[in-house]
């Protein structure tokens, strides 16, 4: 059910409207079905708690209420749902940060804390009506307890509210957020593509470090070398053969 709705004329595109529910299944669905009405980029959908989250390759992304989860619907001219959903993991560890956490931001776009995943990024594109629109779903384990995470995700995962002592409120969180999306946006819609990705470049944390991939063709170890124009993580072997590595299983070695 929709509880309230938000707006800031301050921003450029990205939250100038949110609206916030009390429970959805998630909120890149509900972002999903207005497409079928006239909205306006940059819409987000905000909900305290998810009965279906979904996260990257078909996982379910646990959402109890505590966590913050929001959906961002764009409309980019170039089909760039994979670009936009690895470059907003640079505003997603900018405000773990702001907020007291040192994050990190792992290939390629998971805000980590010492090896522990706290926020994720599920980005989604979708032709409605001709138009080409970007849904980027954010999901961030804020005012969350860990033992509230499933068994299996608690081992990886960590929470602001058992790394940092301070409370944060998931608005004042979103509000941060929202302008830092809304700066990185307009960047991508006015500069080249190779700009924001060389920032990323410099953000990401996997860069340098030794790692192994698991796609469906199989696994390859190596160093994490570079960011390519597409977004792919080159992956230097053993042999100085590179590999491009975009969606799979990535491990950071020992
Ligand atoms: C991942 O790391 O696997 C991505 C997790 C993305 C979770 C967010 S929560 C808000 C939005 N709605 C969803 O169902 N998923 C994303």
């Amino acid at each position: 059910m929709k509880v309230g709705e938000f707006r800031d004329a301050n921003r450029k595109l990205v939250g100038r409207t949110v609206w916030h529910f009390d429970a959805v299944e998630s909120t890149n669905e509900t972002a999903k079905e207005m497409l079928e009405g006239d909205l306006e980029e940059g819409l987000v959908i905000w909900a305290d708690r998810q009965s279906s989250g979904r996260g990257r390759q078909g996982r379910a992304w646990a959402s109890p209420p505590g966590g913050l989860y929001a959906s961002t619907i764009l409309r980019p001219k170039e089909p760039h749902a994979w670009i936009l959903g690895l470059l907003m993991g640079m505003p997603v560890v900018k405000a773990l940060r702001h907020f007291g956490v040192f994050a990190g931001l792992k290939y390629p776009n998971d805000a980590m804390y010492q090896d522990r995943k706290m926020a994720g990024i599920l980005s989604e594109g979708v032709y409605r009506r001709d138009i080409y629109h970007v849904i980027v779903g954010i999901g961030v384990n804020t005012n969350v307890d860990l033992d509230r995470l499933p068994p299996d995700v608690q081992a990886h995962a960590t929470t602001m509210k058992r790394e940092v002592n301070l409370f944060v409120a998931n608005d004042e969180f979103l509000d941060y957020l929202l302008n830092q999306m809304d700066d990185l946006y307009s960047r991508y819609r006015n500069t080249r593509i190779e700009f924001l990705l060389k920032d990323y470049r410099g953000q990401c944390t996997t860069i340098g470090k030794r790692v192994s991939a698991t796609t469906s063709k199989g696994t390859i170890a190596g160093k994490a070398y570079d960011i390519a124009g597409n977004g792919a993580l080159v992956i230097m072997d053993g042999a100085n053969v590179k590999h491009e590595f975009v969606e799979g299983q990535l491990k950071i070695l020992p």
